[in-house]
This record gives C-alpha cells, sequence and structure tokens, in this order.
C-alpha cells in the first residue's frame, strides 16, 4: 500500500475511513434504554462478542443468527454514522439496537456514560492485542503498512495508531466499571470459560435463557466455527464489499489465541512493555492473565 492518510479526532487518530464528523454524531447519539454497545479498543475480541450478543438474542438460533452477516446484525457505530442513509438506519432500527464501537470513554455516546443504554467492554491483553493489530495493518486498506513490526509496536505503545494509546482507552472505561450500564469483560477469561462470560452477559442484559441457549451460544461463537462461517469470517462482509479489508493479505478470524505474543516479541521488546504498561496500568489494578 501507498502512503495512507490519516486524522485525528480530539487528538486521537483515526483509521482513514472513520469520518471526524460520525465522531460528533456519536457523541451526541440518542440513547434508549434498551441498546446495547459492544465497546473496545480495536483487535480485543469485539467479533466474538457481536456473535455472542448476536445469538443470544436469538435464543441460540443458529440458522436464524446466519441468515444476516454479523456486521449488519451489530453494525459498527463510527461506519453508520458516517452517512445520512445509514444514520436514518440506525434511527429508525427496531429495538434492541446492538452496535459495535471503538469509542474511548470520554468520546462515546454521552446518554450511555451518564447510564443509558448498556456497554459491554471487552479488553485484551495489550502483547496479543499488538500482534493482531499489527497483522490487521496488512490487510486493511485505510491503514498503513507497518515496515516491521519494531516500528509498529513504537506507534503502538506511543498511541501513533488509530485510536490512540491503548492504556488511556482501557483504563478509561475501567474506571466505570462498576456503573450499572457498564459490563467489563477480558478475552482472556472469555477463551478460559466462555459458558461463564456468556453467561455473565446474559445476566448484565436481562435476556434470560435456557442453559441449553447458553450451549448453543458457547458452541457456534467458537474461534473455529466463526472462523468457517461466511456470516461470521467476513470474507463477503460489507467491509470487504467496500474494499477497506483486503482478504489476499490477510486473514481477519486470524488465529484467536492467548499468548501468540510469544512468537513475535525479542525479549527486550517483551521487557520494554511489561515496564511501560506496569507503570501505566499498575495503580489502577487492571491485570490480564497471559503469561
Ligand atoms: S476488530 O477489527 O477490532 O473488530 O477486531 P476484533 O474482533 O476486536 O479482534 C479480532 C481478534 O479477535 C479474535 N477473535 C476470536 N478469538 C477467539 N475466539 C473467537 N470466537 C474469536 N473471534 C475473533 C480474532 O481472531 C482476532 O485476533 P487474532 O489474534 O488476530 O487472531
Amino acid at each position: 500500500k501507498s502512503h495512507v492518510e490519516r486524522h485525528t479526532y480530539k487528538g486521537v487518530p483515526l483509521v482513514a475511513h472513520i469520518k471526524p464528523e460520525a465522531m460528533d454524531i456519536i457523541r451526541d447519539l440518542d440513547v434508549r434504554d434498551d441498546d446495547v454497545f459492544i465497546v473496545t479498543y480495536p483487535k480485543s475480541g469485539t467479533s466474538w462478542l457481536q456473535r455472542i450478543v448476536s445469538l443470544l438474542r436469538f435464543g441460540g438460533d443458529v440458522e436464524k443468527t446466519d441468515q444476516t452477516e454479523i456486521d449488519v446484525i451489530v453494525p459498527f457505530l463510527e461506519e453508520m454514522c458516517g452517512e445520512s442513509a445509514t444514520l436514518r438506519e440506525m434511527r429508525e432500527a427496531q429495538s434492541p439496537r446492538m452496535m459495535k464501537t471503538h469509542t474511548r470513554f470520554d468520546q462515546a455516546p454521552l446518554q450511555l456514560t451518564q447510564g443509558k443504554g448498556k456497554a459491554i467492554y471487552v479488553a485484551r491483553n495489550p502483547k496479543d492485542l499488538a500482534v493482531s493489530f499489527y497483522h490487521f495493518h496488512f490487510m486493511v486498506n485505510t491503514l498503513q503498512t507497518p515496515t516491521s513490526f519494531e516500528e509498529f509496536l513504537q506507534n503502538f505503545i506511543h498511541g501513533e495508531v488509530s485510536r490512540g494509546a491503548w492504556h488511556e482507552h482501557v483504563l478509561g472505561w475501567w474506571q466505570h466499571k462498576d456503573d450499572s450500564n457498564v459490563l467489563f469483560l477480558r478475552y482472556e477469561d472469555i477463551q478460559k470459560n466462555t459458558r461463564k462470560q456468556v453467561e455473565k452477559v446474559s445476566e448484565f442484559l436481562q435476556w434470560h435463557v435456557t442453559p441449553e441457549v447458553i450451549d448453543k451460544v458457547v458452541e457456534h461463537s467458537k474461534f473455529s466455527k466463526m472462523a468457517t462461517n461466511p456470516a461470521t469470517n467476513k470474507v463477503e462482509g460489507k467491509e470487504v464489499k467496500a474494499g477497506i479489508f483486503d482478504t489476499s493479505r490477510g486473514t481477519f478470524l486470524r488465529k484467536g489465541v492467548v499468548g501468540d505474543w510469544t512468537s513475535h516479541f525479542s525479549d527486550e521488546q517483551s521487557q520494554w512493555f511489561d515496564t511501560f504498561y506496569r507503570e501505566k496500568l499498575g495503580p489502577s489494578g487492571l491485570k490480564f492473565d497471559f503469561e
């Protein structure tokens, strides 16, 4: 890819295809009580939660859930707010609306941050996240291709990637983890015990389902199932059609594991990351189990 333009919104870098005007619309959004927002820093488990929430919504009915592409069932707020036609579509959508967004707490829909609607925040350890984000930069036409992993890590740690500094994003939401309309989850916990986290989501949304439904949600949100499912693997999805993803240069559902960082980071890079994030996260009590 040749040089890719990037812009910022209130000092936070944004991928080229997200319009800064859309961010203003997001901030002023009319939130409904039963809206569900899946909120993440990129590459933290957004798609996994999109799948879990969609399956819960349809009572574990996989045929029904698979009739529509995941990004249509749970659309990307930033994209929907970027065009008047999709904005209208979203304003007129049936309840409960389900949306995904990568907004920081201080740039999220104001009403959501004041307690209206529900936010499920998913956080992932920064090492695996950085590896995932690095690979993602090759397949997204609106992101600059990294020249090396080291260069990418430098940009990532200094917040010179889309959505800015990861620790600011995650800490902004972590500070609100006890708000009654916020559920804070970790990617690593979902890996360790998917069922428990799915139950948490169902309780939080007050979408009560039977244990059999939970079984189906767990089964059909597995990485192996999502990677081979055209409704979830994004190979024919919205972003491929819009020319944003180039699947000849990467796979969206890439590995889906905890610990892939060990095959990318040198010892030096690993120590540098540990020191940097220990200092940033230490006082907050936010920890990740990924060694
Ligand atoms: S995005 O572009 O921000 O919406 O990406 P996001 O979905 O947040 O993150 C993509 C990474 O999540 C992994 N993933 C999963 N892991 C385990 N199980 C399931 N079901 C699952 N679905 C998505 C996906 O593979 C990306 O991580 P990496 O490490 O690159 O494989």
